[in-house]
């Protein structure tokens, strides 16, 4: 068991080879927090580590006791309205319209293992010996409620899981304004903050600033997780780099509106919040009713922020997606979007098809436009049924059994969660909106959403996905949403339920995608937003890979590619070659980039590959022939980032085997550089005494050592495109036998 309760001290230890997490039952019966960070040695007795004493403006808990207060104190779980005046975890109106509330701790219990959250994504085990939970049982005797502090700690991984449990158990309703996931209170500031942050077409890039006094942080008020900012920050110090240094990572496990932020107090404490958003989020919790906040994700590592990927990409890799294609290599894919939009016939993306299979490429993917009046994007949407037989002669299932004809899998794409007015869905339950009272709905796209927080509504749509699942060979399928939501408001529900239904609506898309997986577990599910908008751990619980982003250009996408891969595994990152000039910033970069991009990803190209020169299918057709070789080890190998994009003129990153008897190494250049030096690239993660070739060429071998810290030489003639702009190469090293 690595968690301990000392009865003297009253204090939980929970820890592992790598972390320690203290929490300590204060005098007044409230939580402190005593430590987070690096493993310390068990002792009974922490308590020197609560700093209290007189201060002037101070609030104090007790009269006479000038010891705690609780603007002082590091906080476990923060109320507001008593003293400590920075962001609380939670709020909690009540029917008088208090909002003050004194949790005191009432009991705890300590378990083997880790329990699911109903109704919402989650780490899990798959032992109950790889991880231990404690839950705390935390009571607010004026009100009845009832509060439960869950707290996993994983034994392999420097991971400690939070979530909260609200419980209505007074005599009276109250309204949960705020209820985050986590909160912890660092004892000093000297942190710089990271984020991934962006816009369309430039999701997850890397921002990083120094913290100050004040409130600094991200969040998403837009219904989804968002392109702008992802549910993830990290704390490092300045001199943590990639491969050194201290990182505190926080990573929410959801799909919806949700904030991350950093409070740095007057005594340069930090005070790091994670959870749903406040600003949409208030939930009226009758008597007896419970509240279930979603999983926040803590790592703590001194080693650097590629030891902090690591532990993410293995974590969500292995213990978050779930499903028969959670280990399984993914399909080299072709999709039809950029060739064709959603205007094509069926002997033309037949041929698509075709040549795809030509080239090597396993699965087909017809994207928008294939269902009800589909041909530009005001039609259609809700009605996920062919209509147009002059599209599709034989519907879905027809193509669907002439993709497989030919030796490929077939994939299909849906946009489940929305409608377009000019639809038989929309005509026939035009309330099915999120649409505000006598107001009219916003448009994005010319599309609306639909209210998922209504169980009828999701079930209508599983209807009419599960109709042609039933029928079709389907064997994966693109999930897309395509706008944020606005007018959040659904007509089945009295006002004082409103402010659940941000909330509500992505537990119907969590519910829509189980019963989905349930039916059909042999489906690969890739999720998508406009790209990268809802690529979040909510979702890999789900569908374990997401459409990185819209951009397919090879130098917008190493820096995609870069910044998600700080949390996210290569597995996740679907990444396809397109054409040039792309069609998002019109650059033309070689097509040998464009696959050295792409193929550390969940591989495929997004084109007309009828329309390549001969010389381009042969280049097209090695890299596939050599993805497909080397696909495990690209997808599930350890990757390392050994340059960045978002700091330097060149890129580089590298994945390793696990026996680190293979590695493949990605070098990237933006601009040329005229009579530039010599490059070499300090490779990570092999074994320093092992030798190792490269690129099969047998006549020289290379000590990892040497690799590692001499460094590899990147040769001119090894780079595409002449080592002019966006050049750049793909190394294979294999271990000398
Ligand atoms: C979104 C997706 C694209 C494509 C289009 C279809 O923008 O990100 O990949 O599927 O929708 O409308």
């Amino acid at each position: 068991m690595s968690i301990v309760f000392s009865e003297i001290s009253k204090e939980f230890h929970l820890y592992n080879d790598q972390i320690s997490y203290i929490i300590q039952i204060l005098g007044n019966g409230e939580l402190g927090n005593l430590y987070y960070g690096k493993r310390i040695h068990h002792k009974d007795d922490f308590s020197y580590l609560l700093e209290g004493g007189l201060r002037s403006l101070a609030v104090y808990t007790k009269e006479n006791d000038y010891f705690m207060s609780p603007q002082y104190t590091r906080m476990e779980y923060p109320d507001m309205g008593r003293g400590d005046f920075r962001e609380p975890a939670y709020e909690i109106q009540q029917a008088n319209g208090s909002n003050t509330s004194s949790f005191i701790y009432r009991n705890h219990r300590i378990f083997a293992g880790k329990k699911p959250l109903e109704g919402l994504p989650s780490l899990y085990v798959e032992s109950d010996c790889e991880a231990t939970t404690l839950e705390i049982l935390m009571q607010d005797q004026l009100t009845g409620m009832e509060m439960t502090l869950s707290y996993t700690v994983y034994e392999k991984y420097p991971v400690i899981a939070r979530s909260v449990r609200f419980k209505n158990k007074g005599t009276k309703p109250v309204v949960l304004n705020r209820a985050l996931s986590a909160s912890i209170d660092l004892p000093d500031a000297d942190f710089e903050m990271l984020q991934l942050s962006g816009a369309w077409s430039r999701e997850r890039h890397i921002k990083c600033r120094k913290l100050q006094q004040g409130i600094q942080g991200i969040g998403s008020r837009r219904g989804i997780s968002s392109a702008e900012h992802n549910p993830f920050l990290l704390l490092k110090r300045e001199q943590t780099d990639e491969t050194h240094g201290e990182v505190y990572a926080f990573s929410f496990i959801y799909s919806g509106n949700h904030i991350e932020q950093v409070e740095v107090d007057t005594n340069d404490m930090a005070r790091v919040s994670v959870g749903i958003h406040p600003d949409t989020f208030s939930w009226m919790l009758r008597l007896d009713e419970e509240f279930q906040t979603p999983e926040a994700v803590l790592v703590y590592t001194d080693q650097g922020m590629n030891e902090m990927s690591h532990v993410f990409h293995e974590l969500y890799r292995t213990r978050l997606a779930r499903g028969v294609w959670r280990d399984k290599e993914r399909p080299v894919i072709i999709n039809n979007w950029e060739a064709t939009g959603a205007q094509f016939t069926e002997d033309q993306v037949l041929q698509i098809a075709q040549a795809g299979k030509e080239l090597g490429m396993e699965l087909f993917v017809l994207d928008d436009g294939w269902f009800g009046k589909r041909d530009d994007d005001k039609t259609g949407l809700g009605d996920w049924y062919v209509t147009n037989f002059e599209k599709l002669p034989e519907g879905i299932e027809g193509l669907a059994k002439k993709v497989e004809a030919l030796g490929m899998k077939f994939g299909l794409w849906f946009e489940p969660e929305m409608v377009n007015k000019d639809s038989d869905l929309y005509r026939a339950h035009p309330d099915w909106l999120l649409c505000a009272p006598g107001r009219t709905p916003s448009p994005s796209r010319n599309q609306y959403v639909l209210d998922f927080s209504r169980t009828e509504v999701v079930d209508a749509v599983f209807d009419m996905m599960d109709q042609i699942l039933s029928k079709a060979p389907i064997s994966y399928i693109k999930w897309d949403m395509n706008r944020y939501l606005t007018e959040c408001y659904s007509t089945d529900k009295s006002p004082q339920d409103q402010g659940k239904v941000y909330h509500q609506y992505i537990l119907g898309v969590y519910s829509l995608y189980e019963r989905l997986i349930q039916k059909y577990p042999e489906i690969l599910f890739e999720s998508c937003s406009s790209g990268g908008a809802r690529f979040d751990p909510g979702m890999l619980y789900y569908a374990p890979q997401a459409w990185t982003s819209d951009d397919t250009d090879a130098y917008e996408r190493v820096r995609i590619q870069y910044g998600t891969s700080l949390v996210y595994p290569v597995s996740s990152m679907g990444a396809h070659v397109s054409v040039v000039p792309n069609q998002q910033v019109g650059r033309v970069t070689p097509l040998e980039t464009r696959g050295n991009v792409a193929m550390f990803g969940a591989f495929g190209y997004e084109m007309d590959l009828q329309c390549l020169t001969d010389e381009e299918k042969d280049i097209v057709r090695r890299q596939v022939a050599f993805f497909k070789e080397h696909r495990r080890l690209l997808q599930f190998g350890r990757f390392y980032r050994l340059q960045n994009p978002f700091t330097e003129n060149d890129a580089a990153w590298m994945t390793v085997s696990e026996d680190q008897n293979e590695a493949v190494v990605g070098f990237y250049r933006k601009m040329g550089v005229p009579n530039g030096p010599w490059i070499r690239l300090y490779l990570q993660g092999l074994k320093e005494n092992a030798k190792y070739i490269v690129n099969d060429q047998t006549d020289q071998s290379y000590f990892g050592s040497e690799l590692m810290h001499a460094g590899m030489v990147v040769h001119r003639e090894d780079l595409c495109g002449d080592g002019g702009d966006f050049c750049s190469a793909v190394y294979y090293l294999k271990k000398q036998a």
